[in-house]
């Protein structure tokens, strides 16, 4: 099959366009040929094999990279009963050292609960690029932070693909939303649905006066340690990223009433459904600045590496 193919680490101009096997679907997966993906920073890792990329793929070379997808079902396994040919459907590859295939190619294989049903309203390239983000984000603030209605959250970094989709899912949820991002990027948060935006240059974010019931770092970029006195009594720091910082705010969070904690993204049919569902009810923007082609994967990864994207960037992989 056709795919964007790393043949070794290195940087991002080493990925080229070019024919690799295509993944053989076991008999409880179903094969998908893949319409469209999308660029995360878990793509500039593996191709440059720097910052835990063997924990997230196996890193057999050559290979095809990439891990949100969204397509149609072209063949189903004898045990499969969830899903049919035709289907179109959207998710993400495991964060996994098991992983050996990648979504910027012509097919996936994947077990059929880690897929949801694409609405036929929503294209492949907002579903695509709502996978990995809008799992982390929901994943985190529910699950993880236990976010509820009424509720205050900050989210460190809001204007990114994490933090784009976490802003709205918490409106979502009910809660009144604060944001960090770049003064450039203000409006954009606000547009979200951001009661208020704070340039985390001028502003950082261990001198807010405010108290919150979430903290969700989605830059990773803050410790429990520096920021518990910004969450209320029983209230929750979540990061997406594990740091020895993180392992010290855990231990720090059990001798005290703040909880310290973080999210590891699972591709899961319930929660793709409900992003799904928003997105086709216009409740959930899938925030794509730019779509770009298959042969332009390396102009997104870069667009992404130098900061300056708002949102997400998809990828047309076929059509
Ligand atoms: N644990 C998991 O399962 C999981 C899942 C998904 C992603 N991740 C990880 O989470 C991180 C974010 O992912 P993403 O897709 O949202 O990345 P992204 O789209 O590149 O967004 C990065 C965000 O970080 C902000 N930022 C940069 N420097 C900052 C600082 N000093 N203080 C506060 N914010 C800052 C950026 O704001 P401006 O652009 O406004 O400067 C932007 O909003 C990545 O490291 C990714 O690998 C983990």
């Amino acid at each position: 099959m056709r795919g964007v193919i790393l043949q070794e680490n290195g940087p991002i101009d080493t990925l080229g366009l070019g024919e690799i096997a295509a993944p053989v679907s076991t008999s409880d997966e179903i094969l998908v040929r893949v319409h469209a993906a999308a660029v995360n920073p878990a793509d500039v890792k593996v191709v440059t094999g720097e910052g835990g990329a063997g924990f997230i793929h196996a890193m057999r070379f050559p290979m095809a990279v990439g891990f949100d997808f969204s397509g149609v079902v072209e063949h189903v396994g004898p045990e499969v009963t969830s899903r049919a040919v035709g289907d179109e459907v959207f998710g993400h590859l495991a964060y996994s050292r098991s992983t050996r295939q990648g979504s910027f190619a012509e097919f996936v294989a994947v077990k059929p609960a880690s897929v949801g049903i694409k609405p036929s309203s929503v294209s492949h390239e907002d579903a695509a690029a709502a996978a990995t983000v809008g799992c982390t984000a929901l994943q985190a603030l529910r699950d993880k932070g236990g976010l509820k209605s009424g509720q205050r959250v900050l989210i460190n970094g809001a204007s990114g693909g994490v933090g784009s989709y976490a802003v709205q899912i918490a409106r979502l949820l009910g809660a009144e939303v604060w944001g960090t991002a770049s003064a450039a990027k203000a409006d954009f948060v606000r547009g979200l649905g951001a009661a208020e935006v704070i340039d985390y240059r001028s502003t950082p974010l261990v001198s807010l006066g405010e108290t919150f019931d979430v903290l969700l770092d989605a830059a990773a970029m803050s410790s429990f340690a520096d920021t518990r006195h910004l969450l209320n009594r029983g209230g929750a720091y979540v990061t997406l990223l594990p740091s020895l910082s993180l392992f010290g705010g855990m231990m720090l969070s059990l001798f005290n009433n703040k909880r310290c904690t973080f999210v590891t993204v699972q591709s899961r049919a319930a929660d793709l459904d409900q992003l799904g569902a928003w997105m086709a009810t216009g409740d959930l923007d899938a925030s794509v600045e730019r779509t770009y082609s298959l042969s332009e994967v390396g102009d997104a990864l870069a667009a992404l590496q130098s900061g300056a994207v708002q949102g997400k960037l998809a990828i047309r992989v076929n059509g």
